[in-house]
């Protein structure tokens, strides 16, 4: 079976084909929004939603063309329907539904966090092999800090998530906060590394919150870091790396000792890290026993949506969405 599948959860229209016989992936678009938002130094939703209209039709022209299949040849169509921007998945759902529609075929809509979870397996695509089961898994996205227990291909149990703000968020913001350019994450990381000694990382003792269970928070430290900027403004580069560095440590820590603290209650020893965030160096550098997936498979795509799809469809589990599928912006999880 062909699926095309899309996601337009956030700010990139992703559009990605799987032949689910021969475990091929035929195409994997990612058209990203960053010159919209640039200007504006973050995600805008309804420019995102307005850019979709766009990059979406774009994206499934191009990904049909890198398939070498027409889009008659396309049997099933999947789209992820939660959670995330409103307007921006409704765009992607309604398109889906119309051309689904259009070309007579069935189409079924997923969990954006849950293609995160099984993202690893994309490297089964590409000859190579993942972890075995059982994981602990933590997805770390702009929106979303979930971590999980996952046991089999399919079946998992959310154990806890941000009680807040997620910590992609506390890295845009922060990073924001200390004038670098959009998208703010990636560049801090960026910076830390080649500005930062190991000396800032411990320089300032940005808070790392006490949470029950395995719960995380990062609404305190992004506070804290507006505050420690506040009282010490103006600021010259080299206070302003080491911010950057301390504040990323924070992050970074906190991400870590609660993954500790799974891996050690529940007994389970391979960490699986995945969604924007895992992309950091940094946390790479410190777990270095955990699996991350290739940078490009952790930020947000439509093969990973392909891929669970896929897994659905082989365990008989793909269910046909009917007209009235809507969207549905926060996580069900929880
Ligand atoms: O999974 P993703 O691409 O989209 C969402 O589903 O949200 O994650 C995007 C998030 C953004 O907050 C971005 O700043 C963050 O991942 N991110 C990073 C890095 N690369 C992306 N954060 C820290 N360091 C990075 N290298
Ligand atoms: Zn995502």
């Amino acid at each position: 079976m062909k699926i095309l599948a899309v996601d337009t959860s956030c700010d990139e229209s992703c559009v990605a084909i799987v032949d689910t016989e021969t475990n091929r992936l035929l195409a994997d678009v990612v058209h990203s929004h960053i010159d919209a938002m640039a200007a504006y130094g973050g995600v805008v939703p309804e420019i995102a939603s307005r850019e979709h209209l766009v990059g979406l039709p774009l994206a499934i022209d191009q990904a049909i063309k890198k398939s070498g299949l027409s889009l008659a040849e396309i049997d099933w169509f999947a789209v992820t329907n939660r959670p995330g921007l409103v307007g921006a998945l409704l765009v992607g759902v309604s398109y889906i539904k119309a051309l689904a529609f259009a070309m007579n075929k069935p189409f079924s809509t997923l969990n954006h966090i849950e293609a995160h979870l099984f993202s690893p397996l994309l490297a089964t695509l590409e000859g190579e092999t993942v972890p075995a089961f059982p994981w602990v898994a933590l997805v770390v996205s702009g929106g979303h800090t979930e971590m999980f227990l996952v046991e089999d291909f399919l079946k998992y149990r959310w154990l806890g998530g941000t009680r807040d703000d997620a910590a992609g968020e506390a890295f845009d913001k922060i990073g924001k906060l200390l004038k670098l350019s959009y998208p703010a994450g990636p560049q801090l990381d960026r910076w830390v590394k080649e500005k930062a000694s190991e000396a800032d990382r411990s320089a300032i003792a940005f808070p790392r919150a006490q949470v029950s269970g395995y719960e995380f928070s990062f609404s305190g430290l992004k506070t804290a870091v507006n505050e420690y900027i506040l009282k010490r403004s103006p600021l010259d580069e080299a206070t302003r790396v080491t911010i950057a560095a301390s504040a990323q440590e924070a992050i970074v820590d906190a991400l870590a000792s609660q993954l500790e603290k799974a891996t050690t209650e529940l007994g389970v020893s391979q960490v699986v890290i995945t969604g924007g965030v895992a992309c950091n160096s940094r946390l790479r550098a410190k777990i270095p026993t955990a699996y991350f997936p290739r940078p490009r498979h952790c930020t947000d795509n439509a093969a990973m949506v392909a891929v669970l799809a896929t897994l659905y469809a082989r365990a008989d589990r793909l269910e046909p969405a009917c007209g009235s599928a809507s969207v549905e912006p926060s996580l069900e999880f929880c």
